[in-house]
């Protein structure tokens, strides 16, 4: 047996007519930059986070850095996130102008570590991004209340959790502004790149609308800005999967209940953690190998047996070559546990589509490497 890592082709044949119902009205429309199709992906996005307003972008890095844009964050402030994450995030703040700062991340859950973000605040910071990492809400009710006592803006990189939810509270709830992608591989994905930002903030819309458009919304009529806009073609794809989006975060949950119930008996590995109260939509399924010694070989192990295991992050981003590239950064206190993630971590397949056979022979893989090779 073979074991892929993503699912897009099964995930496309199943919905087939739905998806090219919509690419057939794109083409026949004739619009296919910010067309009747993008409006109605943007109105249905906004309805689906239960807020007022989704602008379309081009990809989730930009609808990160066009919120700190428009949100007046750049060149002298500082953003508080942590280093455990993808890159993307660190990435944003750098092209916003904005100086990054590192905390360290829950040793649970892996997103940032509420506890850790009081100890970096300076009079420069402005702004945190929390990232629903591996699509398990951050602690959002005790950053926003860090937030409100610093007055600091909150920006949710929900890259990896659309239609997740934390202990009574939504994603979009306790934020200025929440950024998602929708590159190929995420919970709702399209067939290339693109992302969104969605708010309740009506200035802040207005203004990243008009910036991912050359700073304009009337033709002809320009203020700065940049071109990064969701393309209608991909609109029409994520309009028709964002119809299927439970039901797809509810298939992962169980592949996910059924891993962990064929792999708690491990001794090697450490299983994920849904905190009480929480919906995880697991975008990945991520174990930890109890020693840093054992992540590639396990991965290894299970490549060499036919199962596509990934790494999600393996170099945390203060440990990247070269970092900080001249931009501004800072290390704020220990991320032990963070460097700790990106040395352990292991993500074994995980999308919708996967069958009941697929994920047993990935528990027996695992079980098998457990008890022979973990440990060793
Ligand atoms: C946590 C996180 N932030 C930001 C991004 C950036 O999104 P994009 O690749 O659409 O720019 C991604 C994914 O790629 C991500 O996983």
């Amino acid at each position: 047996m073979k074991v892929e890592f993503y699912g897009h082709v099964r995930q496309y044949h199943n919905i087939k007519a739905e998806i090219d119902r919509n690419i057939q009205t794109v083409l026949e429309s004739g619009q296919y930059v910010m067309g009747p199709m993008l409006k109605k992906f943007e109105a249905e996005l906004a309805a689906y986070h239960g807020l007022q307003f989704a602008v379309g972008t081009g990809n989730g890095t930009d609808s990160i850095w066009l919120a700190l844009m428009g949100l007046g964050i750049g060149p002298g402030d500082e953003v508080i996130t942590h280093p455990n994450t993808f890159f993307a995030t660190a990435e944003a703040i750098w092209i916003a102008g904005a100086t990054a700062v590192f905390v360290d991340c829950c040793p649970k859950t892996k997103c940032i570590d509420p506890e850790k973000i009081e100890a970096a605040i300076t009079p420069k910071t402005k702004a945190i991004i929390p990232v629903h990492l591996y699509g398990q809400c951050a602690d959002m009710p005790a950053i926003k209340k860090i937030a409100d006592r610093h007055k600091l803006k909150i920006i949710e990189d929900n890259a990896q959790g659309i239609g997740a939810r934390g202990a009574g509270f939504k994603i979009g709830e306790l934020s200025d502004a929440t950024s998602t992608s929708f590159i190929i591989q995420k919970n709702l994905g399209t067939f290339g790149d693109s992302g969104a930002l969605v708010t309740n903030n009506a200035q802040l819309e207005a203004t990243v609308r008009k910036l991912r458009n050359h700073g304009s919304n009337a033709r002809n009529v320009h203020s700065f800005g940049f071109n990064s806009r969701l393309d209608d073609l991909h609109a029409g794809i994520l309009s028709a999967k964002l119809k299927h989006i439970d039901e797809y975060n509810d298939q992962r949950r169980k592949w996910s209940a059924r891993y962990t119930a064929g792999l708690s008996g491990c001794k090697n590995i450490e299983l994920p953690v849904e905190l009480p109260g929480y919906h995880h939509v697991f975008h990945l399924y991520v174990v930890e190998t109890r020693k840093s010694e054992w992540r590639d070989p396990m991965v290894d192990f299970l490549v060499k047996n036919n199962i596509d295991a990934k790494t999600h992050y393996s170099i945390a981003i203060h440990q990247q070559a070269g970092y900080p590239w001249g931009k501004g950064a800072r290390i704020a206190g220990s991320v032990a546990n963070a460097e700790a993630n990106a040395a352990r971590c292991v993500s074994l397949p995980m999308f919708p589509e996967l069958t009941a056979d697929e994920v047993d022979y990935v528990i027996a893989k695992v079980k098998e490497w457990d008890a022979q090779h973990g440990g060793k």
